[in-house]
């Protein structure tokens, strides 16, 4: 098995760690439309298969990082100080380790346009943007696919953030991941809408990172779920490729399903829908029946995210008040 601070030394080889000022950056959030859900190395959060998200253009983190005088790091996330041993700033400062040259502590002020309870994981642009901040603060003018490993060491799905419009995840093979990162889909859609629908703002009791790795080991069904992500992969690109918004529609929402039934399944049971989310979804596909070309995806807690088309913004915020929603395509 290969450490996370190994591959950050072969990927920074002999590049020299002297900071220059202050490196300013900005990264989108991203949502799955094929979902990551399981690890085959935990240590490098390598995944079982691939997967492809669209980012979310406004939303997501800046991110300034320089040099603090010590004797901690000092992180800052919108304006407030954060105590060092919180569970954020003990995760920033964990991978920051990861490429912290000697006696160096870092200055860290993040600032989120994912509204943090719109119920999107800004946890994948957080580590997206630390990464791309170090990478500008120490001048080390790494390639697409080296910042996006580096991402991935942080959070899985940050290795999907560090570009716009849809992006793939290749699950790589190699035992080191140096094969396992992200990149840009060679796609627009500017017409492609998502809705986040906020359900409940709360903390979800089981995180991603644990919620998978008991999937992986107690769900029987999960033998099923490789081969299913294959397909909908490769249906999901010609979707994407003939601009076919209901097979994305319906690709996206039947994997998200998918990925539920087996978190159903998992023992102990994984269940992250609420009563609202299961209305939303009778909703949703009442709605679809009346020929209205709305589907939705979910992440692992209870808020649904809708797909829709520009030319149907208005009748969904009819339908749904309140939802904050993006144009990824700008
Ligand atoms: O990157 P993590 O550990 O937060 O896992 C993300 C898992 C899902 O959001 C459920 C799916 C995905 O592909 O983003």
């Amino acid at each position: 098995m290969t450490a996370p601070r190994e591959v950050v030394r072969r990927i920074l080889a002999d590049r020299t760690d002297q900071p220059k000022g202050t490196a300013k950056v900005y990264v989108p959030a991203n949502i799955a439309l094929v979902k990551y859900w399981g690890k085959r190395d935990e240590a490098l959060n390598l995944p079982v298969t691939g997967s492809l998200s669209v980012s979310l253009g406004p939303l997501g983190s800046h991110v300034e990082l320089s040099r603090a005088a010590g004797p901690a790091d000092e992180i800052r996330l919108n304006g407030a100080h954060l105590p060092a041993d919180g569970s954020f700033a003990k995760r920033a400062s964990a991978y920051l380790d990861l490429f912290r040259p000697r006696d160096f502590f870092f200055a860290v002020q993040a600032r989120n346009t994912v509204p943090t309870a719109a119920g999107f994981a800004s946890s994948a642009s957080g580590f997206a943007a630390l990464a791309k901040a170090a990478d500008a603060l120490f001048g080390w003018g790494l390639a697409p696919r080296e910042l996006s490993i580096l991402a991935r060491l942080g959070s899985g799905s940050a290795a999907r953030s560090l570009a716009d419009g849809f992006v793939e995840w290749h699950a790589g093979q190699a035992a080191d991941g140096m094969d396992s990162y992200a990149e840009r889909v060679a796609a627009e859609w500017p017409e492609l809408r998502v809705g986040a629908l906020v359900l409940c703002a709360e903390e979800k009791p089981v995180g991603s990172r644990a919620g998978m790795k008991r999937c992986v080991e107690t769900c029987e069904f999960y033998r099923e779920w490789p081969a299913r992500v294959a397909r909908d992969l490769a249906e999901l690109k010609a979707a994407i490729a003939r601009k076919d918004f209901a097979a994305l529609g319906a690709i996206a929402e039947g994997n998200a399903l998918a990925m539920h039934a087996l978190m159903a399944a998992t023992r102990p049971p994984l269940l992250y829908a609420l009563p609202e989310t299961v209305a939303a979804m009778r909703t949703i596909w009442a709605v679809r029946a009346t020929g209205l070309p709305l589907w939705f995806t979910m992440d692992a807690g209870p808020n649904v995210k809708l797909l829709f088309e520009a030319k149907d913004e208005a009748r969904v915020r009819e339908m749904f008040p309140g939802i904050d929603v993006v144009a990824p395509f700008g």
